[in-house]
């Protein structure tokens, strides 16, 4: 694991996030005036409207607005989980548009990592066995050892072998990050990972997140209605009514903790 001042203290992580530092990175999410419509019974509506934006590489970005604002259909268009009405979506600076399903199925299984608020684990499967699925699919080597290495990352080696049903939310989450991290994907998407977590427990993941962030340089997109949680990421995003109402930098680089 490459290590990034993952000892140093507030101001040496600060530093990693400058904003000079990141307009020079490549952009791994572009979204180029997307629109999408639904049109449940007859009657339209505009989850997303118009959205213009890059993520670059390294950034750790929250998403927030109210229920209903958009933030999951933007997650989903930008993990080409779903396709927009209009205009682009890029990763790593391609656009989805016109990829056949054997790419489609490559960018989602390898290139981007989800996670859920609700964990969407194998209820039958052992943690260790959830993180290394997606990797058996993707037709990678060692899967076990890659597996394991995960579970270690995210603070729980020695759970390898429990049920879902015998974690705790805490423990749930950190192995569905593990499994999202496990093909070193480009970008991570998640979707109120904090939802259904403890205030405690919250902030433990949140620091997860913010951790892996630095130290493995990985790209996070995270929807959240904790706004102490946006706070501690490098940008946020607000959506109202599907519209991207403002976009500024958040108080990472200069925050206390
Ligand atoms: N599959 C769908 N069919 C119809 N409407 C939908 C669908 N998914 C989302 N919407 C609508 O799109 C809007 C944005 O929803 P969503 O992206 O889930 O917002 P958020 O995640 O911020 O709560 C809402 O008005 C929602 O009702
Ligand atoms: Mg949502």
């Amino acid at each position: 694991m490459p290590s990034r001042d993952s000892k140093s203290g507030p101001t040496a992580v600060g530093t990693a996030v400058l904003p000079e530092d990141r307009g020079a990175r490549p952009p791994v999410l572009g979204f180029r005036d997307v629109s999408k419509l639904y049109l449940p019974g007859g009657s339209s509506v505009t989850a997303l409207r118009r959205v213009s934006l890059d993520v670059r590489a390294g950034e750790f970005v929250a998403l927030v607005g109210r229920s209903g604002s958009g933030k999951s259909t933007f997650l989903n268009l930008a993990g080409a989980v779903d396709t927009p009405s209009s205009g682009q979506v890029l990763l790593e600076g391609r656009s989805t548009e016109g990829l056949n399903d054997e790419e489609l199925t490559f960018l989602r299984r390898e290139r981007v990592g989800f996670v859920f608020q609700f964990f969407h684990l194998f209820p039958t499967l052992s943690a260790l066995e959830n993180v290394e699925i997606p990797l058996q699919l993707a037709g990678r080597r060692r899967t076990r050892r890659r597996a394991a290495e995960m579970l270690a990352l995210v603070g729980i080696p020695d759970l390898a072998d429990r049920l879902p049903h015998q974690l705790s939310g805490g423990q749930l989450q950190r192995v569905a990050i593990a499994r999202a991290l496990g093909s070193e994907p480009a970008l991570v998407l998640a979707d109120e990972p904090m939802g259904n977590l403890d205030t405690h427990t919250a902030e433990e993941v949140m620091a997860l997140f913010r951790l892996i962030n630095l130290q493995l340089g990985t790209t996070i997109v995270m929807a959240t209605h904790s706004l102490e949680s946006a706070a501690a990421t490098d940008r946020i995003l607000t959506l109202r009514d599907g519209e991207l109402v403002s976009d500024v930098r958040a108080g990472a680089a200069g925050r206390a903790t």
